[in-house]
């Protein structure tokens, strides 16, 4: 099989595939596909939302690149995880998540899936012997985790929670978003689908909206086919080519993501005005030895809690480089108050429960130079 960097350039792209040996895959815009006879009407391509020729390399360069056989696109990661949940889930089922997981993720489950009768139970999966009590207890048709999670970047041990998830007979979801397949591979520790927001470091460049489910299962691949047709959340022809024009450099992107994260972690750590840093790359991050066995790199985001609100707010403004703005994974720095931005959905006594106070910052580090990065946030953390 070839590397992440050979398979991110050519699959879905090869040149034989196309009337002109085009070597990128055009842009199919058309919804609709005409045919000579009756007897084809169900063949080949039909219809764009059940299929679009686009969206098709895209999902084949997806699968490839999580080391699976089959992946699906959605208009955002939010619409993937609907309709997961939707072909997935009936009335009564329950999902077990871990506690520290993007806020639209937990305002999905606690305030749409709630209205179906589905229930979530949120516990700490870093733990497995929480994990293992609360699989026991509640019987989930879904374990879901995120891992570096959002936005205190927990890890959780895939391998031992697809062992307890399937021990009980659930599902294990991970999202992938943070790691990239190009620092995780989840499918090939044990999970059974893999989400992504391909909005973030997949794309890449801060200028389309997208979502995945990845499996190597052909059966529920073929549910989440089926209601990717049937709910019609899908992802765009023109969306789903800027997508895999992102896709070829994130092999290339992810290592100066983290060797710029790496960077600033260490700043922060080092800096009196910080409180604690939250980075699995550090040797003292409680997930690291774990990241260390499952991950290939450690990514490119660094949350760090600057104790006060007052601080906090005062650094994301002073910063240049690091533009105050939610989202995460683009060529660009981003800085954010999960509290107050990315995770403001989230109640505040979950928030104060689980550490993500107004002091809390998260960095998504992105690919400028290291030096010029570093030069910012000196300047900002001396002026606190
Ligand atoms: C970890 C994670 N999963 C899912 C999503 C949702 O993706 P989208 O914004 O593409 O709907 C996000 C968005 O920030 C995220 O950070």
């Amino acid at each position: 099989m070839a590397g992440d960097r050979t398979r991110a350039i050519h699959v879905g792209e090869e040149p034989h595939r196309h009337p002109h040996g085009d070597v990128v895959a055009p842009l199919h815009m058309a919804t609709t596909f005409a045919k000579e006879s009756l007897g084809e009407v169900e063949q080949g391509y039909v219809y764009a939302r059940t299929r679009n020729p686009t969206r098709d390399a895209l999902e084949e360069k997806l699968a490839a690149l999580e080391g699976a056989r089959f992946a699906t696109a959605y208009s955002s990661g939010m619409a993937a995880i609907a309709t997961l949940l939707l072909a997935l889930l009936k009335k009564g089922d329950t999902i077990v998540a871990g506690d520290d997981l993007y806020g639209g993720t937990r305002r999905l489950f606690t305030h749409v899936m709630a209205k179906f009768g589905v229930r979530v139970v949120y516990v700490d999966t870093t733990s497995a012997h929480v994990l293992a009590e609360a699989l026991e207890e509640h019987r989930p048709r879904i374990l879901w985790v995120e891992t570096p999670s959002n936005p205190l970047l927990k890890i959780t041990d895939l391998r031992e929670a697809s062992r307890l998830a399937h021990e009980v007979g659930a599902l294990l979801v991970v999202d992938n978003t943070f790691a990239t397949p190009v620092f995780q591979k989840p499918l090939e520790l044990g999970a059974d689908i893999v989400v992504h927001s391909l909005t973030k470091y997949i794309a890449g460049h801060s200028d389309v909206l997208g979502g995945a489910l990845i499996t190597n299962d052909p059966k529920l691949h073929d549910m989440l086919a089926f209601h990717q047709n049937a709910v019609g959340a899908v992802l765009g022809a023109p969306d789903a080519w800027l997508v895999l024009r992102g896709a070829k450099t994130l092999p290339l992107r992810m290592r100066v993501h983290e060797e710029n994260a790496r960077a600033v972690a260490e700043l922060l750590q080092d800096s009196a005005k910080v409180k604690r840093v939250y980075y699995p790359g550090l040797p003292d991050h409680p997930g690291h030895v774990v990241a260390r066995r499952q991950m290939r790199g450690y990514g490119g985001m660094v949350s760090a809690d600057l104790g006060e609100a007052g601080r906090a707010a005062r650094l994301v403004e002073c910063l240049r480089l690091f533009h105050l703005a939610e989202s995460l994974g683009g060529v660009e720095s981003l800085v954010e108050i999960p509290a107050l931005m990315t995770h403001a959905s989230v109640p505040p006594e979950e928030r104060r429960r689980l550490g993500i106070g107004e002091g809390l910052v998260r960095f998504s580090v992105g690919l400028e130079d290291t030096d010029d990065l570093v030069e910012d946030l000196t300047r900002c953390l001396e002026q606190l």
